[in-house]
């Protein structure tokens, strides 16, 4: 399901991301918003990667097909160490990887801070507002972090 959502919607992301010469960062944010995203979230106790197919519109739970819990860089309270190299691999056999600057969090909101890959298509990943997408079925608070069109 990643997988193909990813796939038809390639073309219409492309051209979701081909911004006007001269556009602000704030009129590329909102232009690249309206294309599918992934984001990264802390939910109080684990973090996850969320898929988005409409990222203006995904401030809801994704349910498990929807997300992927990563494991390979936790700090001691089980949070993801975003600021790195890493990946998490979906119950749908896509994987998708990032590579976020280790001083992403002194950046100001929205700014570009690293790159991602699903294995055939490219991401810009932005630091997020920590804005709360949804809360999960044991009431954590689920916050993005950054996120990746
Ligand atoms: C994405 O969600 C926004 C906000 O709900 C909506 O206005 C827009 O039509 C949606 N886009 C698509 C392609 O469904
Ligand atoms: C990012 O946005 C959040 C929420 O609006 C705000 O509290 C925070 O100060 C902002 N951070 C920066 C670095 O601008």
């Amino acid at each position: 399901m990643f997988f193909s959502k990813f796939a038809t919607c390639a073309a219409f992301l492309a051209t979701a991301l081909a911004s006007p010469l001269g556009a602000s960062a704030n009129e590329e944010h909102q232009i690249a918003k309206r294309a599918n995203g992934v984001h990264l979230v802390n939910c109080v106790t684990y973090s996850a990667v969320v898929y988005c197919e409409n990222d203006s519109n995904c401030n809801f739970n994704p349910g498990a097909g929807n997300q992927c819990i990563p494991r390979d860089h936790l700090n001691g309270n089980g949070l993801e160490i975003w600021e790195s190299a890493g990946s998490c691999t979906f119950d749908t056999g896509t994987t998708f990887s990032w590579n976020i600057q280790s001083n992403a969090q002194s950046q100001p909101n929205f700014s570009v801070v690293g790159s991602g890959t699903n294995g055939f298509q490219g991401f810009t990943v932005r630091k997020d507002d920590q804005h709360v997408m949804y809360t999960d079925g044991n009431g954590h608070a689920c916050r993005s972090i950054y996120y990746a069109l």
